[in-house]
Protein backbone atom coordinates (compact mmCIF):
# COMPACT_ATOMS: atom_id res chain seq x y z
CA UNK A 1 0.00 0.00 0.00
CA UNK A 2 1.69 2.76 -1.32
CA UNK A 3 0.08 6.78 0.18
CA UNK A 4 1.38 9.86 -1.66
CA UNK A 5 1.05 13.55 0.68
CA UNK A 6 1.18 16.52 -1.36
CA UNK A 7 1.99 19.19 0.33
CA UNK A 8 4.77 18.94 3.64
CA UNK A 9 3.21 21.86 5.79
CA UNK A 10 1.88 21.12 9.07
CA UNK A 11 -1.35 19.10 7.98
CA UNK A 12 0.45 17.01 5.77
CA UNK A 13 3.57 16.00 7.94
CA UNK A 14 1.06 15.31 10.70
CA UNK A 15 -0.83 13.39 8.48
CA UNK A 16 1.99 11.42 7.24
CA UNK A 17 3.00 10.72 10.76
CA UNK A 18 -0.14 9.57 11.78
CA UNK A 19 -0.42 6.94 9.25
CA UNK A 20 3.10 5.98 9.45
CA UNK A 21 2.34 5.12 13.65
CA UNK A 22 -0.43 3.15 12.97
CA UNK A 23 1.73 0.99 10.43
CA UNK A 24 -0.22 -0.06 7.73
CA UNK A 25 1.18 1.36 4.45
CA UNK A 26 4.44 -0.12 3.22
CA UNK A 27 5.38 3.33 1.47
CA UNK A 28 4.62 7.01 2.38
CA UNK A 29 5.63 9.58 -0.29
CA UNK A 30 5.64 13.26 0.74
CA UNK A 31 6.46 16.10 -1.79
CA UNK A 32 6.37 19.62 -1.69
CA UNK A 33 7.14 22.26 -4.10
CA UNK A 34 10.35 23.66 -1.91
CA UNK A 35 13.30 22.59 -2.10
CA UNK A 36 14.39 19.85 -0.04
CA UNK A 37 11.76 20.35 2.17
CA UNK A 38 9.58 16.70 1.98
CA UNK A 39 12.83 15.25 2.06
CA UNK A 40 13.97 17.22 5.42
CA UNK A 41 10.03 16.12 6.89
CA UNK A 42 10.36 12.18 5.51
CA UNK A 43 14.08 12.18 7.41
CA UNK A 44 12.82 13.52 10.84
CA UNK A 45 9.65 11.39 10.57
CA UNK A 46 11.84 8.21 9.51
CA UNK A 47 14.68 9.03 12.62
CA UNK A 48 11.02 8.41 14.58
CA UNK A 49 10.63 5.04 13.30
CA UNK A 50 12.79 2.85 15.66
CA UNK A 51 11.30 4.92 18.55
CA UNK A 52 7.93 4.49 17.51
CA UNK A 53 8.03 0.90 16.14
CA UNK A 54 6.94 1.48 12.71
CA UNK A 55 8.28 -0.12 9.31
CA UNK A 56 6.65 2.32 7.18
CA UNK A 57 9.06 3.57 4.38
CA UNK A 58 8.40 7.75 4.11
CA UNK A 59 10.49 9.28 1.83
CA UNK A 60 10.34 12.99 0.21
CA UNK A 61 10.67 14.40 -3.33
CA UNK A 62 10.78 17.88 -4.63
CA UNK A 63 7.86 18.10 -6.53
CA UNK A 64 9.10 15.03 -8.94
CA UNK A 65 5.77 13.24 -9.10
CA UNK A 66 7.63 10.30 -10.65
CA UNK A 67 8.20 9.11 -7.07
CA UNK A 68 4.92 9.33 -6.47
CA UNK A 69 4.32 6.33 -9.58
CA UNK A 70 1.67 3.68 -8.66
CA UNK A 71 0.31 5.35 -5.01
CA UNK A 72 -3.30 3.39 -4.02
CA UNK A 73 -4.24 6.81 -1.91
CA UNK A 74 -3.03 10.27 -2.37
CA UNK A 75 -3.56 12.98 0.00
CA UNK A 76 -4.10 16.94 -1.40
CA UNK A 77 -2.70 19.33 1.34
CA UNK A 78 -1.08 21.62 -0.87
CA UNK A 79 -2.42 25.45 -0.98
CA UNK A 80 -1.99 28.47 1.45
CA UNK A 81 -3.73 27.91 5.00
CA UNK A 82 -6.23 30.59 6.27
CA UNK A 83 -4.75 33.55 8.62
CA UNK A 84 -7.03 34.71 11.61
CA UNK A 85 -10.13 36.36 9.99
CA UNK A 86 -10.20 34.47 6.95
CA UNK A 87 -13.04 32.60 5.75
CA UNK A 88 -11.91 28.97 3.98
CA UNK A 89 -13.62 30.48 0.79
CA UNK A 90 -10.99 33.59 0.76
CA UNK A 91 -8.54 30.87 -0.04
CA UNK A 92 -10.30 29.98 -3.40
CA UNK A 93 -7.93 31.91 -5.90
CA UNK A 94 -5.12 30.54 -5.36
CA UNK A 95 -5.54 26.95 -4.16
CA UNK A 96 -7.84 26.33 -6.99
CA UNK A 97 -4.77 26.71 -9.58
CA UNK A 98 -2.56 24.27 -6.83
CA UNK A 99 -5.50 21.52 -6.79
CA UNK A 100 -6.16 21.42 -10.42
CA UNK A 101 -2.22 20.96 -11.47
CA UNK A 102 -1.45 18.67 -8.24
CA UNK A 103 -4.48 16.66 -9.12
CA UNK A 104 -3.48 15.86 -12.94
CA UNK A 105 0.20 15.47 -12.24
CA UNK A 106 -0.32 12.69 -9.69
CA UNK A 107 -3.51 11.00 -12.21
CA UNK A 108 -0.84 11.11 -14.64
CA UNK A 109 1.72 8.85 -12.62
CA UNK A 110 -1.42 6.84 -10.74
CA UNK A 111 -4.29 5.94 -13.12
CA UNK A 112 -5.80 4.22 -10.40
CA UNK A 113 -5.07 6.53 -7.20
CA UNK A 114 -8.10 7.49 -4.79
CA UNK A 115 -7.96 11.04 -4.11
CA UNK A 116 -8.77 12.59 -0.80
CA UNK A 117 -8.86 16.68 -0.66
CA UNK A 118 -7.87 18.54 2.25
CA UNK A 119 -6.71 22.23 0.27
CA UNK A 120 -9.70 24.55 1.25
CA UNK A 121 -12.02 25.59 0.25
CA UNK A 122 -12.37 21.52 0.47
CA UNK A 123 -15.75 21.35 -0.87
CA UNK A 124 -15.04 23.45 -3.67
CA UNK A 125 -11.66 22.06 -4.46
CA UNK A 126 -13.62 18.31 -4.55
CA UNK A 127 -15.76 19.51 -6.76
CA UNK A 128 -13.88 20.59 -8.75
CA UNK A 129 -11.47 17.52 -9.02
CA UNK A 130 -14.40 16.08 -10.44
CA UNK A 131 -14.61 18.54 -12.81
CA UNK A 132 -10.96 18.68 -13.73
CA UNK A 133 -9.94 14.90 -13.74
CA UNK A 134 -11.35 11.82 -15.50
CA UNK A 135 -11.65 9.58 -12.35
CA UNK A 136 -14.92 7.94 -11.14
CA UNK A 137 -16.85 9.87 -8.39
CA UNK A 138 -16.22 7.11 -5.77
CA UNK A 139 -12.09 7.91 -5.73
CA UNK A 140 -12.61 11.40 -5.26
CA UNK A 141 -13.00 11.92 -1.19
CA UNK A 142 -12.94 15.80 0.49
CA UNK A 143 -12.06 15.37 4.14
CA UNK A 144 -14.07 17.92 6.33
CA UNK A 145 -16.78 15.98 8.07
CA UNK A 146 -14.63 13.03 9.74
CA UNK A 147 -12.42 16.57 11.52
CA UNK A 148 -15.37 18.27 11.77
CA UNK A 149 -16.95 15.13 13.95
CA UNK A 150 -14.24 14.80 15.93
CA UNK A 151 -14.33 18.56 17.05
CA UNK A 152 -17.85 17.47 17.46
CA UNK A 153 -17.37 14.71 20.02
CA UNK A 154 -14.98 17.08 22.27
CA UNK A 155 -17.40 19.80 22.39
CA UNK A 156 -20.51 17.33 23.30
CA UNK A 157 -17.93 15.70 25.76
CA UNK A 158 -16.84 18.89 27.04
CA UNK A 159 -20.62 19.86 27.75
CA UNK A 160 -21.27 16.67 29.37
CA UNK A 161 -18.37 16.33 31.17
CA UNK A 162 -18.00 13.01 29.94
CA UNK A 163 -14.79 11.06 28.33
CA UNK A 164 -15.07 11.41 24.30
CA UNK A 165 -15.32 7.66 24.11
CA UNK A 166 -18.55 7.57 25.46
CA UNK A 167 -20.30 9.85 22.68
CA UNK A 168 -20.95 9.53 19.40
CA UNK A 169 -21.75 12.43 16.52
CA UNK A 170 -21.39 13.54 13.11
CA UNK A 171 -21.16 16.62 11.13
CA UNK A 172 -22.74 16.79 7.66
CA UNK A 173 -22.86 19.78 5.03
CA UNK A 174 -20.38 21.85 3.85
CA UNK A 175 -16.53 22.20 5.58
CA UNK A 176 -17.33 26.00 6.36
CA UNK A 177 -17.86 28.51 9.32
CA UNK A 178 -21.73 28.49 8.37
CA UNK A 179 -22.02 25.59 6.38
CA UNK A 180 -21.44 23.03 9.06
CA UNK A 181 -24.58 21.08 10.02
CA UNK A 182 -23.68 19.44 13.24
CA UNK A 183 -26.70 16.61 13.79
CA UNK A 184 -27.18 17.37 17.20
CA UNK A 185 -30.94 15.22 17.55
CA UNK A 186 -28.98 12.40 16.60
CA UNK A 187 -25.90 12.65 19.01
CA UNK A 188 -25.59 10.17 21.65
CA UNK A 189 -23.88 9.12 24.79
CA UNK A 190 -23.57 5.64 25.45
CA UNK A 191 -26.74 5.29 22.69
CA UNK A 192 -29.13 7.72 24.76
CA UNK A 193 -29.45 11.14 22.86
CA UNK A 194 -27.58 13.53 24.02
CA UNK A 195 -31.09 15.60 24.40
CA UNK A 196 -31.15 13.66 27.51
CA UNK A 197 -28.96 15.68 29.43
CA UNK A 198 -28.42 19.00 27.62
CA UNK A 199 -30.87 21.52 27.52
CA UNK A 200 -31.81 23.08 23.92
CA UNK A 201 -29.48 26.15 24.70
CA UNK A 202 -26.56 24.34 25.82
CA UNK A 203 -26.57 21.86 22.72
CA UNK A 204 -26.91 25.06 20.48
CA UNK A 205 -23.50 26.52 21.78
CA UNK A 206 -21.97 23.24 21.21
CA UNK A 207 -23.16 23.69 17.54
CA UNK A 208 -22.35 26.97 17.24
CA UNK A 209 -18.73 26.01 19.19
CA UNK A 210 -17.97 23.33 16.50
CA UNK A 211 -19.08 25.15 13.38
CA UNK A 212 -16.16 27.68 14.54
CA UNK A 213 -14.05 24.93 15.67
CA UNK A 214 -11.32 25.62 13.03
CA UNK A 215 -11.85 29.56 13.03
CA UNK A 216 -10.94 29.30 16.57
CA UNK A 217 -7.66 27.38 16.12
CA UNK A 218 -6.69 29.64 13.49
CA UNK A 219 -6.96 32.21 15.90
CA UNK A 220 -5.21 30.86 18.97
CA UNK A 221 -2.46 29.72 16.60
CA UNK A 222 -1.97 32.01 13.37
CA UNK A 223 -2.32 29.62 11.23
CA UNK A 224 -5.25 26.84 10.24
CA UNK A 225 -4.60 23.94 13.03
CA UNK A 226 -2.82 20.26 11.81
CA UNK A 227 -3.43 17.59 14.69
CA UNK A 228 -6.89 16.71 14.13
CA UNK A 229 -6.89 17.67 10.37
CA UNK A 230 -4.06 14.60 10.07
CA UNK A 231 -5.31 12.49 12.41
CA UNK A 232 -8.88 13.30 10.59
CA UNK A 233 -7.09 12.36 7.30
CA UNK A 234 -5.43 9.33 8.75
CA UNK A 235 -8.67 7.59 9.79
CA UNK A 236 -9.96 7.78 6.03
CA UNK A 237 -6.40 6.50 4.44
CA UNK A 238 -6.72 3.80 6.91
CA UNK A 239 -10.29 2.76 6.21
CA UNK A 240 -9.38 2.85 2.96
CA UNK A 241 -6.60 0.87 2.81
CA UNK A 242 -7.56 -1.53 5.45
CA UNK A 243 -10.84 -2.16 3.42
CA UNK A 244 -12.59 -1.22 7.03
CA UNK A 245 -16.25 -0.37 5.42
CA UNK A 246 -16.14 2.09 8.29
CA UNK A 247 -18.95 5.19 7.80
CA UNK A 248 -17.89 8.89 8.30
CA UNK A 249 -19.06 11.82 7.06
CA UNK A 250 -17.31 13.20 3.41
CA UNK A 251 -17.66 15.31 0.49
CA UNK A 252 -18.44 13.48 -2.02
CA UNK A 253 -20.37 13.91 -5.81
CA UNK A 254 -24.17 13.94 -5.10
CA UNK A 255 -26.79 12.48 -7.09
CA UNK A 256 -29.73 13.32 -6.00
CA UNK A 257 -28.80 12.15 -2.58
CA UNK A 258 -30.12 14.47 0.32
CA UNK A 259 -32.50 16.22 -2.51
CA UNK A 260 -28.82 17.64 -4.24
CA UNK A 261 -27.39 17.44 -7.40
CA UNK A 262 -24.14 18.39 -8.88
CA UNK A 263 -22.30 19.73 -5.52
CA UNK A 264 -20.19 17.98 -3.59
CA UNK A 265 -20.72 18.29 -0.01
CA UNK A 266 -20.28 16.26 3.24
CA UNK A 267 -22.88 13.11 3.76
CA UNK A 268 -22.17 9.96 5.72
CA UNK A 269 -20.28 7.77 3.29
CA UNK A 270 -19.03 3.82 3.89
CA UNK A 271 -15.19 3.97 3.12
CA UNK A 272 -13.30 0.66 2.05
CA UNK A 273 -11.08 -0.33 -0.69
CA UNK A 274 -12.88 1.54 -3.58
CA UNK A 275 -13.09 4.69 -2.27
CA UNK A 276 -16.63 5.74 -1.23
CA UNK A 277 -18.27 2.56 -1.03
CA UNK A 278 -21.48 4.04 -0.29
CA UNK A 279 -23.58 7.39 0.43
CA UNK A 280 -25.68 6.60 3.15
CA UNK A 281 -28.73 8.96 2.66
CA UNK A 282 -30.47 9.40 6.07
CA UNK A 283 -33.57 10.83 7.09
CA UNK A 284 -33.42 14.74 8.16
CA UNK A 285 -35.41 16.27 10.43
CA UNK A 286 -37.47 19.39 8.96
CA UNK A 287 -34.87 21.63 10.60
CA UNK A 288 -31.69 20.21 9.16
CA UNK A 289 -33.11 19.68 6.10
CA UNK A 290 -33.40 23.29 5.87
CA UNK A 291 -29.47 24.13 7.63
CA UNK A 292 -28.53 21.42 4.53
CA UNK A 293 -30.04 23.27 1.52
CA UNK A 294 -28.40 26.57 3.04
CA UNK A 295 -24.93 25.01 3.54
CA UNK A 296 -25.28 23.63 -0.31
CA UNK A 297 -26.09 27.21 -1.77
CA UNK A 298 -23.10 28.06 0.51
CA UNK A 299 -20.97 25.74 -1.29
CA UNK A 300 -22.77 26.26 -4.85
CA UNK A 301 -21.43 30.09 -4.61
CA UNK A 302 -18.68 28.96 -3.69
CA UNK A 303 -18.34 26.65 -6.65
CA UNK A 304 -19.45 29.34 -8.99
CA UNK A 305 -16.07 31.12 -8.45
CA UNK A 306 -14.16 27.96 -10.19
CA UNK A 307 -13.24 28.90 -13.81
CA UNK A 308 -13.86 25.76 -15.05
C1 LIG B 1 -9.54 23.07 9.63
C2 LIG B 1 -8.97 23.14 8.25
C3 LIG B 1 -8.15 21.95 7.92
O1 LIG B 1 -10.77 23.01 9.75
O2 LIG B 1 -9.99 23.32 7.29
O3 LIG B 1 -8.76 23.08 10.58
Amino acid sequence: MKVTVVGAGAVGASCAEYIAIKDFASEVVILDIKEGFAEGKAMDLMQTASLNGFDTKITGSTNDYSKTANSDIAVITSGIPRKPGMTREELIGINAGIVKTVSSNLIEHSPNVIIIVVSNPMDTMTYLVHKTTNLPKNKIIGMGGALDSARFKYRLAEALDAPISDVDGMVIGGHSDTGMVPLTSHATRNSIKVSEFLSDERLQQVAEDTKVGGATLTKLLGTSAWYAPGAAVSALVQAIACDQKKMFPCSTMLEGEYGLNDICIGVPVILGKNGIEQIVDIPLSDAEKAKMKESAEGVSKTNGLLEL
